[in-house]
């Protein structure tokens, strides 16, 4: 989703920025832009012009083509002549000495108008002295645009967010916080922006909704939509929360907020009314080389084989192996009868794996619905118990159902990967992942420390004689060490990637505990190499799917050794005889299977309670070489974001 970046500090701001953007390619975007504020300007003629000035420069495409638009910087790879911005002076504009230390940049993803130059922000103001950078959604954008063209103002792109420099300049006196404050009260939506201005050594930034943090630094600031585009230069952050307005310069910051109070949930308040606040500084606990490809041709593969440290840091302090105990600070009130979990995408396929594990351990009543889809139907509002998963901790269809479940008086709890994001400060209670920085649009690491989080609570709510019985801590303590032996035989699922790279179409099947397996299969599969994948309960593809078996359609089928094995067998029969291939996921040492398939992708023998793991693995690698083989941009999949913000 859009990337937010800004600067106000003693450096030159432009190779910051660009580096930053670059910082935020992950989040997946489309076109990219820069405005900086020019305090002097040397005219073709030789004279300088004293009045500073903004100088907006985008483009459709990368950020590193964008980086050709300034030649004068040292370091950074171009020579092209300066992209004068549409609209504007048609002649080369570019940066002429003195630099800039102020400054704001963005990655668009399009929501409003097609990707074009015109789209990309930052959108300027009819006279072209205040740039802004958005993320999020305007939703009163067209009734503020027929307003604001009626009184003269002229839009140059079809973006929603045009309206906000339009708003700031109606209203702009001198006084650029009071113009922002009185604009952000005519928009309806969610919002992230930054504002620069030509007459003003300060940025505004401003959220609703949507992420923003101010990284700060000595003598230089930072405002972004996520840690990962400041890591470079400070660890110091302040996460703003909704409602706050940040005024943003080399050696202040400041900040008001007219939110009434920490987690409030209702953030359409319309009052003009900002009190000052404090906000607390927090220290990031990633490190630069974490968020760095580290020798890997991919972030992807890179976080596939940080797993095993992953679920280690994960269980850390969780478990003991001497008295088969979890403990967590996480706590169950008394009078929680049921338990509904809300995600997203995989985080929802972890949901539907605890979901599995919940209900046969600890007997709880417990549902899974996909977050834009929550509503509080069926729900004892005070019984229950709402959890929200989020590797971001910013996807806004979750933020809004946990909102709504606090509201309603649910109680709430999130698991996240990220300290600090927006979901931990709506939640009563926050449980955090330790997976380190996720940059690949797939979740992989994420998605495994998900299941380590669900798993945790999920024993920490069974009877002491499940835990006794079953061997679950032991499981727990084995699935590093089985994590890395699949991945050690990653070379072995490279031809079997290979061959799946050959077809338009392919289905995953599981059951039971695999059947959520399988869709976290297809949903790699898809996202990275854009082959068509979908996932099914084994016994349902005979319910209509099989009119699609065939030569052209093979299955991926979860074979693990529980009491879904003999069923399994059974569907792969059926789907051999009406011609599909058949590539299984099946243990080492089950040679049965080898009569039934074409392929085996093999996998270390586990309690078939934690396969669920193991066979996550072996299919992110599945489709990690199948999309290598098709030559796909697999850390940026075509039209994905890594933390999908918008409704
Ligand atoms: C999966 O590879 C995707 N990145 C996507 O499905 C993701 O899991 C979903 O958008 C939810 O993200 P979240 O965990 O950050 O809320």
């Amino acid at each position: 989703m859009c990337g937010i970046i800004a600067y106000a500090g003693y450096k030159e701001c432009q190779p910051i920025l660009l580096e930053s953007l670059k910082r935020l390619e992950y989040r997946g975007y489309d076109s990219c832009g820069i405005a900086v504020r020019v305090e002097s300007r040397k005219s073709r003629r030789g004279r300088i012009n004293p009045t500073p000035t903004i100088e907006v420069y985008k483009d459709v495409g990368r950020v590193g083509d964008l980086a050709k638009s300034f030649p004068q910087i040292q370091g950074l790879k171009g020579g092209g002549r300066g992209t004068p911005v549409d609209g504007q002076d048609a002649r080369p504009t570019r940066l002429q000495t003195p630099g800039s230390g102020l400054g704001i940049a963005h990655t668009r993803w399009a929501t409003h108008g097609e990707v074009s130059k015109s789209n990309a922000h930052p959108h300027l103001d009819c006279s072209g002295r205040i740039a802004v950078v958005h993320n999020g959604v305007i939703e009163n954008f067209q009734s503020l645009r027929d307003e604001l063209t009626r009184e003269g103002h002229h839009f140059s792109s079809e973006t929603d967010t045009e309206v906000i420099p339009h708003l700031i300049e109606r209203y702009y006196d001198g006084d650029l916080e009071g113009a922002v404050t009185r604009a952000l009260a005519d928009v309806r939506g969610t919002y992230a922006i930054i504002v620069l201005a030509a007459g003003h050594k300060k940025l505004v930034a401003a959220r609703r909704e949507s992420p923003l943090i101010i990284g700060i630094g000595d003598r230089e600031n930072f405002v972004a939509s996520d840690v990962a585009a400041v890591l470079d230069y400070t660890d110091r952050v302040i996460y703003l929360e909704d409602g706050d307005i940040a005024l943003v310069s080399e050696g202040s910051i400041s900040i008001t907020s007219r939110e009434s109070g920490r987690g409030t949930p209702d953030s359409r308040l319309q009052t003009l009314d900002y009190r000052p606040v404090q906000r607390e500084e927090q220290v990031i606990p990633w490190s630069l080389e974490e968020a760095q490809k580290g020798g890997y041709e991919h972030f992807m593969l890179k976080e596939i084989h940080e797993q095993p440290k992953a679920i280690e840091n994960t269980l850390s302090g969780h478990i003991s192996l001497i008295e088969r105990t979890v403990s967590l600070n996480v706590r169950k009130e008394a009078g929680l009868e049921d338990i509904v979990l809300v995600a997203c995408g995989t985080s929802s396929h972890a949901a539907l794996i605890a979901e599995y594990v919940i209900g046969k351990l600890c007997h709880l009543p417990v549902r899974v619905k996909v977050a834009s889809e929550f509503n509080c139907h069926e729900m004892a509002l005070e019984k229950t118990w709402v959890w929200g998963i989020s590797q971001s901790g910013e996807t806004l269809d979750t933020l809004r159902a946990i909102k709504k479940a606090r509201t309603l008086g649910c109680a709430t709890l999130a698991i996240t990967n990220v300290p600090g994001s927006s979901i931990t400060r709506i939640a009563e209670q926050v449980f955090y992942t330790r997976a380190g920085p996720e940059i690949g649009v797939a979740a992989t690491k994420t998605f495994l420390t998900q299941l380590v989080a669900l798993y945790l609570l999920a024993f920490s709510f069974a009877s002491p004689d499940i835990m006794n019985a079953e061997g679950l801590i032991e499981g727990l303590r084995l699935l590093p060490s089985r994590v890395r032996q699949v991945l050690d035989g990653a070379e072995g699922i490279i031809p079997h990637a290979r061959h799946l790279s050959r077809y338009d179409n392919a289905f995953f099947i599981g059951r039971g505990l695999n059947y959520p397996v399988a869709m976290e299969g297809a949903l790699k599969l898809k996202e990275i190499s854009y082959i068509h994948a979908e996932a099914y309960a084994a016994g349902e593809l005979k319910h209509g799917p099989f009119a699609l078996l065939g030569p052209s359609t093979p299955v991926v089928a979860m074979a693990t050794r529980d009491d879904t094995y003999e069923p399994m067998l059974t569907s792969i029969k059926e789907i051999k005889a009406r011609g599909s291939q058949v590539i299984a996921l099946a243990e080492e040492g089950d040679e049965d299977i080898e009569q039934f398939v074409d392929a085996v992708i093999r996998i270390p023998p586990i309690d078939p309670l934690f396969s669920p793991f193991l066979n996550s693995v072996a299919l992110q690698l599945l489709a990690y070489y199948a999309a290598k083989e098709r030559g796909c941009p697999i850390d940026l999949p075509a039209n994905l974001a890594k933390s999908v913000t918008v409704p």
